[in-house]
């Protein structure tokens, strides 16, 4: 499946928070871009082959311009540190089309949005998206301090603005408390939306799982997934042969061998960037074979049709897979 792109060019940049920066990007002859709904994020093709996910926060009804905020980060592998430091106005950037993998959920009565730091991108569009719809929802935002706070102003001045709570600077040991205090006695059916730091997605995921259905949390992750997972993905009861479906060459991959690594000891080069299973750069087809997917790039949908594989973190779960190589 080859990735649709499109150009975009950078209108504006602005400083938004502390160590935030927003980039407005507008299409190259002003025509109507890719509709996003709520809850996208866009794949931005950055220089030296870097591929990065950011989530849109433009006015959902805005189809000319997209939103990104994206905050510095000290170990960054590339990208928050080109957009802060090399990205200007007037540079176009190949991107990706709008994917949302955060969804609101239809049947929901009420959505409790749960923003760690910068992971309020997300949760802002689908704010918004509430608001628009006079759905019920409450946003709960976690943040060292207000001036780290992106789209604090603008929530603070909306209409919206009761449904805001702002956790601002709270220790580490009353994460979990108040997770409890905000998770208890909520309407039946309601959804809860995480998105933020890898540690807090965990500690929303550890309370709300006591007693939500997995299928009442949703969740935008743009980070490896956790270190059980990829045991899991490289595991197998015995090994693996994979078939190049142009050529019928077969490479065997040994129990607990990295599938990406294997294709690429045997010669059988595969693009790659995050090497995360969140960019979607490795993407492989699956001709034929079962597939135990650990990525977050495709969505449940694409996940279950078995027509792809991320191989830097998904495995096969029989002895078989032919792979459109
Ligand atoms: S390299 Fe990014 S998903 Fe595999």
């Amino acid at each position: 499946m080859a990735a649709q792109t499109q150009t975009l060019r950078i209108a504006a940049i602005a400083d938004e928070a502390q160590d935030i920066r927003t980039y407005r990007l507008v299409g190259t002859d002003g025509s109507p871009l890719p509709a996003a709904p709520p809850g996208s994020h866009l794949d931005l093709y950055l220089p030296d082959g870097l591929v990065r996910q950011y989530s849109l926060c433009q006015d959902p009804g805005d189809r000319h311009a997209y939103l990104i905020a994206v905050k510095r980060e000290p170990a960054s592998r590339g990208g928050s540190a080109w957009l802060h430091d090399r990205a200007a106005e007037g540079m176009t950037l190949e991107a990706g089309l709008p994917r949302s993998i955060l969804a609101p959920a239809p049947a929901a009565r009420h959505h409790i949005l749960l923003a760690g730091g910068i992971g309020i991108t997300p949760l802002y569009s689908l704010a918004r998206s509430f608001e628009a719809a006079a759905a019920s929802y409450e946003l709960h935002y976690f943040v060292r301090s207000a001036a780290h706070a992106a789209f604090l102003g603008a929530l603070r001045a909306s209409p919206s603005s009761p449904r805001l709570h702002l956790h601002a600077g709270l220790p580490n040991d009353a994460l979990a408390p108040t997770l409890v205090r905000i998770l208890a006695s909520q309407p039946a059916h309601s959804h809860v939306y995480v998105c933020g730091p890898v540690p807090f997605m965990d500690a929303v995921q550890t309370e709300a799982g006591r007693h939500w259905a997995p299928e009442h949390i949703h969740e935008e992750r743009f980070a490896a997934p956790a270190p059980q997972a990829h045991a899991a993905a490289a595991s197998g009861a015995g090994t693996l042969e994979v078939v190049l479906a142009s050529t019928g060459a077969t490479i065997p991959v040994a129990p607990g061998t990295n599938l990406l690594a294997a294709l690429n000891r045997a010669g059988q080069a595969i693009p790659t960037s995050c090497e995360q299973g969140f960019c979607g750069t490795c993407m492989t087809g699956v001709v034929e074979g079962c597939i135990e997917h650990h990525d977050t790039f495709l969505t449940p949908e694409e996940q279950q049709s078995g027509r792809w594989i991320m191989p830097c973190v998904s495995h096969a779960t029989g002895t078989r897979l032919v792979l459109d190589l």
